[in-house]
């Protein structure tokens, strides 16, 4: 029996559950912007704390297309990292991608082919050399740029518009690309503008995680404005409760979940996406193992104590030793709620860390309770 719930992997297709105003907004706005006749593409921002959804709401983003255009549309997916090494390593890797996209759009056409091995997809760089491609200096930035954006309008014009294709670009954890360069999100929004001054139909979808333009606030107040911003926040226990059944339903198990085992479970998951379907998974293993017909809260808190020690093992460890010794008393302090002991510029070091949340002015809590819980039980050991 295939277990439908897998924490380890974004959930896309009949697996996705919720985010109905997201979809809404990519079916409604974003997909329709793409065809020709309208008056420009639109680019949209997903943010959210880690595990969240957004990787799986952009993966999501290719069935909608799928689903409900007329229109084709050809979608390259990245995961950023900061592998790429320098922002030219990043544009080679997205041009050479879609120049694949291209021939394999166009089914192999033998004349684009050979016309796109005529052309020069180096990236000349003076005086820059390929042990030195970690650059942040402005010199190979804007020479990417430059790369990038004269690359994908000789893509537009030779292969996308004449197979009549929009094309989208997802790049997923783009903050790592600003990682590597504090220019990056700036120079894709110059190109992509420009691009579009050119009617070239590229639309631009990033995720990231909430502070994504926070840090950059002052300099980039139009790449702000470039996108649509969709902020992801934890599931509703209404959401529980459809990111429960519905996949329980695709894999066609005759198996119920009572409402009150949802509320417990949204209850002490808080909604986190992947928490929920953490815990799913092992509920899941167990209910088919003991060919249970209905899953109860009684259920739940027998198995609670296992998921618990395995979370620990499997995650909350290993976050906890992402924290330096002097960061470790800090989260102590804020599972212990002696906030006034705290010191700010670790505080914000561990935000940054996706371990910290920040609620209020001066007021902080663990990213999770179930985090919290584990930090006071440990003591992080
Ligand atoms: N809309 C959704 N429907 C069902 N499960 C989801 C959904 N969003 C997230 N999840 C679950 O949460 C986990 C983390 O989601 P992911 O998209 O990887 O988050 P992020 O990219 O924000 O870190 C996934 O493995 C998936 O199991
Ligand atoms: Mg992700």
């Amino acid at each position: 029996m295939p277990n439908p719930f897998n924490p380890y992997q974004p959930a896309e297709g009949r697996l996705f559950a919720n985010r109905k105003q997201e979809q809404l907004w990519f079916q409604g706005d974003f997909i329709p912007s793409v065809v020709p006749d309208n008056f420009g593409t639109y680019n949209a921002a997903i943010l959210g704390p880690w595990g969240i959804g957004k990787s799986s709401l952009v993966r999501q983003l290719k069935y909608l297309i799928a689903d409900s255009i007329t229109e084709p549309v050809a979608m390259t997916f990245f995961s950023c990292t900061t592998g790429f090494g320098s922002l030219t390593g990043f544009c080679s890797a997205i041009v050479n991608a879609l120049r694949q996209e291209a021939l394999r759009l166009s089914r192999w056409d033998q004349s684009l082919e050979q016309e796109m091995s005529q052309w020069s997809w180096e990236i000349h760089l003076p005086g820059v050399t390929a042990s030195r491609t970690r650059g942040t200096d402005a010199q190979s930035s804007v020479s990417a740029a430059e790369f990038l954006r004269s690359s994908l309008l000789r893509l537009w014009e030779r292969a996308f518009r004449a197979h009549g294709y929009a094309v989208v670009i997802a790049l997923d954890d783009v903050n790592l690309l600003q990682a590597i360069d504090p220019q990056a999100l700036m120079l894709l929004r110059a190109v992509f503008q420009d691009l579009h001054m050119y009617q070239a139909r590229y639309a631009l979808v990033v995720t990231g995680p909430p502070d994504l333009f926070s840090e950059i606030r002052d300099i980039a107040e139009p790449v702000i404005r470039f996108f649509e911003h969709l902020t992801l926040s934890a599931f509703t226990e209404a959401d529980v409760a459809d990111a429960v059944r519905e996949p329980i339903a695709a894999v066609g198990v005759p198996l119920t979940v009572e409402d009150d085992a949802i509320r417990w479970l949204w209850e002490r998951t808080q909604g986190h996406p992947y928490f929920v379907t953490y815990v799913m998974h092992y509920v899941f293993q167990a209910a088919i193992d003991a060919a249970w017909s209905t899953v109860r809260r009684d259920h739940f808190q027998q198995l609670w104590p296992a998921i618990l020690a395995r979370l620990g093992r499997g995650k909350f460890r290993d976050d906890w030793d992402s924290a330096t010794p002097a960061e470790q008393n800090v989260l102590r302090a804020i599972a212990q709620n002696r906030l006034d002991q705290i010191n700010r510029g670790l505080v914000t070091r561990l935000v940054r860390k996706g371990l910290v949340t920040k609620i209020d002015r001066g007021q902080y809590a663990l990213y999770h309770p179930m985090f919290s819980e584990y930090v006071q039980r440990h003591d992080g050991h």
